[in-house]
């Protein structure tokens, strides 16, 4: 069984081709599809919403991980949950009651994730880890694909690896954000179980078939 997995993000894909862009990284082997979700408000960029998660849902057996980057997520969850969703992540910062969000998410029979922006203390995300089944270290400004992974983020990675053993909670744990190859190991070595890629597999000069193995390669596999 592979260790980590990994989530290719189709904000760097062409918007018009979706359904192309899920099926590419599917038969190139990727496992789960990252779709993030931008409302101009919580982020300053805009996306789409449940009816294109829907609308994806229907051209890809990966299981879609949905990154809410939006104010009044809870307000959000059941058209998440109708559209497909298996995986929906929410930012702690952007809702002022993130149990309620994360217990509704469960009552849906989706798992509930949890993030943080990178200037966010990880003393925030504390109280919220055991309703969760999945921790997401944004490794970039949430807002914008292509950004630069900010050196570093390994060191969160490893630290909310260590907060999540200590409390014996087995739960994936996701990096976004400037993931390219170069960084899988250390990411795996801290503890990652989910890599985000967005630019590193849509903007691959040579083709999403051969990025996603140069992540598989440098992940050992
Ligand atoms: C940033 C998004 C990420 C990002 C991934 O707000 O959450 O998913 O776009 O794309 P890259 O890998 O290009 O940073
Ligand atoms: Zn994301």
């Amino acid at each position: 069984m592979r260790s980590t997995k990994l989530a290719p993000s189709i904000l760097s894909a062409d918007f018009a081709r979706l359904a192309e862009a899920a099926r590419s990284v599917e038969t190139a082997g990727a496992d789960w599809l990252h779709l993030d979700v931008m409302d101009g408000h919580f982020v300053p960029n805009l996306t789409f919403g449940p009816k294109t998660v829907g609308d994806l849902r229907k051209s890809t057996r990966l299981p879609l991980d949905v990154h809410l980057m939006i104010e009044r997520p809870g307000d959000w969850v059941d058209r998440y949950a109708d559209a497909g969703a298996e995986w929906l992540v929410i930012h702690v910062e952007s809702t002022s009651d993130p149990a309620a969000v994360l217990r509704a998410i469960r009552a849906r029979g989706v798992h509930p994730g949890i993030t943080l922006r990178p200037g966010t203390a990880l003393e925030a995300i504390d109280p919220y880890l055991e309703l969760c089944d999945l921790v997401l270290v944004m490794s970039v400004e949430p807002g914008f694909g292509g950004q630069p992974f900010i050196p570093g983020s390994e060191r969160r990675v490893a630290e909310v690896a260590k907060r999540l053993g200590a409390r014996g909670l087995r739960v994936e744990l996701e990096v976004d954000g400037g993931v390219k190859p170069e960084h899988a190991g250390l990411l795996a070595a801290a503890g990652a179980t989910v890599l985000v890629a967005g630019s590193g597999v849509y903007l691959d000069p040579d083709g999403v078939h051969a990025a996603v193995a140069k992540y598989r390669r440098a992940l050992g596999g």
